[in-house]
């Protein structure tokens, strides 16, 4: 089924529910139509879930609205699913995770005042229509009832549906980025996630209200929970230099001076997530958020304060100060010819993989990194000593700094290929102790 197609003025989107929503879905639909029912109140799909549904891209992040009280939906609802239940009863919303893993967002239909530009909005209830008219853009304001006799019918005040049609991202008044400018990094975000324009005059507005110096006003704290939605998209690169087309990002972090190095690093570190899946990590475990902020940090020029804006750990900064001083060493040793495996575990030894991406971008261009790095994947890090210092102790040695020295040797041998089992680590075990005892090594 088209967007395109409609069934009466608005359309009815039932047969698109039903077509495109999976069955677990639907379930929690109709289980939460009969306690709308049971509530005598209006129930609605709303938000992402509802454009995605239009666009056909799949969105499982369940968004209801509901015309009286959200809570006491919620709770019903949960009785009959027996889902994870949490409740904001300052915000009047509840979130309810299924058994499924399924995200439930149930909010009361609420009107939104904002006491002062950029500030947490005042809530109050109100009626989905008002609820509707204070969403960021007309594509995100739309919504489908859910109720028995108006099942499928889409609540459209906004255009939202022809927005869709012709790829638009727009806002609902003027206003829109004043009261709550971080709509400026939403708009840029499902721009470039939806290959969508932003629309003229949204666009000025954006610009104007960046000018007035609206990010003033606003904590770093939730700048940053923005940036980093930004930073798990895709088109990351793309969204961060339209930020900046803006000036944003410039004035938020002015300890960065190139912004260049910034985008060329994130595109870098992107590739190289790539060809480490190529390469035989496919299933890369690495934190992408704090890749990304160790590039911004790495880039400052003021290393210290930007740090601090992001709120790292101690462990964090820790990490990012060893990547500033030890980068040009480990690049050194890494780019040199015919190194050994071990050769290679030692220069690499407790290396993060975010680390390790990290140093890939920087030296993308140097050939023997390259292949170091790979033969690291490949070669080096799955190997494991079976053994342990229990074996050795077998042997009647007392623990101290000997064990260190015994199973580092036979992890060399083991890591450069010469000997691969159990058995043959326990032989190499038997003739070192021999030895250390003929040394009389023993502590
Ligand atoms: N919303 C808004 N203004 C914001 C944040 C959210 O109006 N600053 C509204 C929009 O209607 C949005 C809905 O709340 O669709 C849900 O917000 P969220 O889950 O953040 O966004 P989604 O549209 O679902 O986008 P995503 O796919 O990124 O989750």
């Amino acid at each position: 089924m088209d967007i395109r197609d409609n069934h009466h003025q608005n359309g009815n989107y039932a047969e698109l529910i039903k077509e495109r929503l999976p069955d677990d879905i639907i379930e929690i639909i109709h289980f939460s139509q009969t306690v709308a029912s049971e509530l005598c109140c209006r129930l609605f799909l709303v938000g992402g879930i509802v454009r995605d549904l239009f666009l056909g891209i799949q969105n499982y992040d369940v968004d209801f609205v509901v015309e009286g009280d959200g809570i006491i939906f919620a709770e019903k609802l949960n009785r009959i699913i027996g889902g994870n239940i949490t409740i904001y009863e300052k915000f009047n919303t509840a979130n309810i995770v299924t058994k499924k893993g399924i995200e439930i967002d149930i909010a009361t239909a609420r009107r939104e005042t904002y006491k002062s530009p950029a500030a947490l909005p005042q809530v109050e209830k109100s009626s989905i229509e008002c609820d509707l008219s204070r969403r960021d853009f007309t594509i995100n304001a739309l919504a489908i009832s859910l109720n028995d006799n108006t099942y499928g019918e889409l609540l459209d005040y906004f255009y939202g549906k022809k927005d869709l049609i012709d790829r638009k991202i727009k806002i609902l008044h003027d206003a829109s980025f004043i009261e709550d400018p971080l709509r400026i990094f939403r708009a840029i975000r499902f721009k470039h996630r939806l290959n969508f324009e932003i629309e003229e005059n949204t666009w000025d507005l954006a610009k104007r209200a960046v000018e007035s110096g609206i990010f003033n006003n606003i904590t770093i704290e939730r700048v940053i929970e923005e940036l980093y939605y930004i930073f798990k998209e895709d088109n990351n690169v793309a969204m961060l230099q339209d930020l900046n087309k803006l000036n944003i990002l410039k004035k938020i972090f002015p300890e960065i001076n190139s912004w260049n190095s910034v985008y060329y690093l994130f595109k870098k570190c992107n590739e190289s997530i790539e060809w480490f899946c190529r390469i035989g990590e496919r299933e890369l475990n690495i934190d992408k958020i704090f890749l990304y902020v160790m590039i911004f940090c790495y880039v400052a020029d003021d290393k210290y304060t930007i740090c601090k804006k992001f709120g790292l750990s101690k462990v964090q900064i820790e990490t990012i100060r060893n990547i500033c001083l030890y980068e040009n060493h480990i690049i050194k040793e890494l780019n040199k010819r015919n190194l050994t495996a071990y050769e290679i575990a030692i220069i690499l030894k407790g290396i993060h993989n975010e680390e390790l991406v990290l140093l890939t971008a920087i030296s993308y261009n140097k050939k023997e990194v390259k292949t170091n790095i790979k033969k690291y994947f490949n070669n080096v890090k799955q190997v494991k000593l079976c053994i342990t210092g229990k074996d050795i102790k077998e042997y009647g040695i007392k623990p101290g700094p000997l064990y260190k020295t015994i199973l580092d040797k036979i992890y060399k041998e083991k890591v450069n290929g010469n000997i691969h089992t159990k058995e043959e680590e326990l032989e190499l075990l038997k003739v070192l102790t021999e030895k250390s005892r003929e040394d009389e090594l023993f502590v």
